[in-house]
């Protein structure tokens, strides 16, 4: 990467004052540290001030890459696949040797053998089955099944009137849906969700959930191969693109780890929006602003995924004025495009959905309406069940991991003194039993990978591998831990 140096600059980019703490290197900002959870859109303004639509950062120390924060720019880079590659393995600065063996940033830039870090004809081919799979989804059982979840969930609530709405929902809701979606148990909701809570430990239980969580999945592919349902697996299976039982693996933990951690954060934050704001407040008592209000402000001011790795550039050019070399890394300034002056009127943002909170060209997010089913489903049941909910703490008091990536909060306390009954009725089967059925297989052998568990024979007890699997390391990455 080139920052520009004075004879080269730009004009119009100005040089930092010497010591400037908001600069590392040759002008760079980091983008770690408290600035970017505590006041993101002060830092991004900061840097749009100073660099223009395209800044040089960095993602840790000694590892440069560009943030773009422009609007018209971030359209050039999603939408210009010749000149800017998802293929990371494009990246300079690794085959340089200048990234560390246990650097953070590795999980959510190694390469892997998904639509996620492939260009052309083969990303078409696997998004086409990714795709129109989640397309196959029916609407109104999608909206049910979520009621019913989130309905089992707020009725598993203590009688004291308190709760955390980011521990106790935003973070269960969407893998108790995803798994009945894919073909799982219903009870299998319940476990993902405590073994990918054990995916950020080093410990031997991270290792053990680890290879847990890939073995139900290598199971789920087999079974849905030999008797294939009405669920996303089956479908993924039958698809014309004819995905190998390992290449359906792969994708059903994106599908999995991409829809989870930005539901998450899109539930937690329109929480926050409509228990903090006052325009919103009203809403709770029948006021004039909806929950689809607030569902797209968020997506404009708070995007789940703030800030998105990546794209790796094939070829010298420029960018928002900025000299790009081949391999360099431009991360998606997803909500600093959003506040893009020149795209944001003074009227506010309501009704108007032009913002780029799913990305954008041929890798935009393909299960935009189901996720915003699930999340509009997830917050107006809620409210509906808890019609008096409000902040158990001051709204300055609530925190925002420190992540580069999610926008999301640490917790939601709130209190509440009436349950209305739920609108349908309680699901035949509950959402919510716990334990784990026998039914679910044991971990794979030690390091295998998905095809290797397929073909291999389990043996129960076996030493868990020694390794993340990259899963666990992707699951890692979408949630910026
Ligand atoms: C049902 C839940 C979701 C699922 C299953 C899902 C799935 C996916 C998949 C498979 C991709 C890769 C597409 C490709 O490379 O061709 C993707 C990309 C993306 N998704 Fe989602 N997603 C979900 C929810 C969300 C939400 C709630 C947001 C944020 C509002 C979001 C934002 C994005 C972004 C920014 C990208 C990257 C686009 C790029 O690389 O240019 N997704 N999603």
């Amino acid at each position: 990467m080139t920052t520009p140096q004075p004879d080269t600059q730009v004009p119009g980019a100005q040089v930092p004052p010497p010591g400037c703490p908001m600069h590392g290197k040759l002008g760079t900002v980091p983008l770690y540290g408290s600035s970017v959870s505590d006041d993101p859109h002060g830092l991004y303004a900061r840097m749009r001030e100073e660099h223009g639509a395209v800044a040089p950062i960095e993602l840790e120390p000694g590892v440069e890459a560009w943030l773009v924060l422009g609007y018209a720019e971030l359209l050039e880079l999603t939408r210009n696949e010749q000149l800017f590659s998802k293929d990371s393995r494009r990246w300079r600065i690794p085959q340089e040797g200048r990234l560390k063996p246990d650097s953070r940033l590795l999980p959510m830039t190694s390469w892997r053998p998904t639509l996620l870090n492939l260009d052309g004809a083969e990303h078409q081919r696997l998004r086409g089955a990714v795709a129109d799979t989640l397309a196959r989804i029916d609407h109104r059982q999608l909206r049910q099944m979520t009621e019913n979840a989130a309905n089992a969930l707020i009725d598993s609530w203590g009688p004291d009137g308190t709760a955390d709405l980011v521990a106790q929902y935003a973070r269960r809701l969407p893998l108790l849906v995803f798994t009945q979606l894919l073909g799982l148990p219903s009870e299998a909701g319940p476990h993902l969700i405590e073994l990918i809570s054990h995916f950020v430990d080093s410990s031997e239980k991270s290792v053990r959930a680890n290879a847990e969580f890939q073995a139900i999945l290598v199971d789920l592919v087999r079974r849905c191969r030999a008797t294939p349902g009405a669920d996303l697996t089956s479908w993924l299976l039958a698809h014309p693109a004819r995905l190998t039982d390992e290449e359906a693996v792969h994708h059903l933990v994106v599908i999995l780890v991409a829809g989870n951690e930005t539901s998450i954060n899109w539930t937690g934050n329109t929480l926050r929006l409509l228990l903090t704001d006052r325009r919103f407040r009203a809403t709770l008592a029948g006021g004039r602003l909806t929950v689809s209000d607030a569902l797209d402000e968020v997506l404009w001011r708070d995007p789940p995924t703030q800030n998105f790795p990546g794209r790796w550039a094939t070829g010298d050019t420029v960018l928002g004025g900025q000299y790009i070399n081949a391999g360099d890394m431009l991360v998606l300034g997803l909500a600093a495009a959003n506040a893009d002056p020149a795209v944001q009127s003074p009227e506010g943002v309501s009704g108007n959905r032009a913002h780029l909170a799913w990305g954008a060209g041929r890798h935009v997010c393909p299960a935009q309406h189901p996720a915003r089913l699930i999340v509009e489903t997830a917050v107006e049941t809620l409210l509906h069940r808890l019609p008096d909910l409000q902040l158990a703490v001051p709204s300055h008091e609530l925190a925002w991991r420190p992540s580069p990536w999610s926008r999301a909060l640490v917790s939601l306390p709130v209190l509440y003194s009436a349950f209305t009954p739920p609108r349908t009725p309680a699901p035949e089967r509950p959402v919510w039993t716990p334990p784990i059925p026998s039914t679910m297989p044991a971990p794979p052998p030690s390091g295998s990978t998905p095809s290797e568990a397929t073909s291999t024979p389990r043996t129960p007890g076996s030493a868990p591998p020694a390794r993340r699997s990259w899963w666990n390391s992707l699951a890692g990455w979408w949630s910026g831990r």
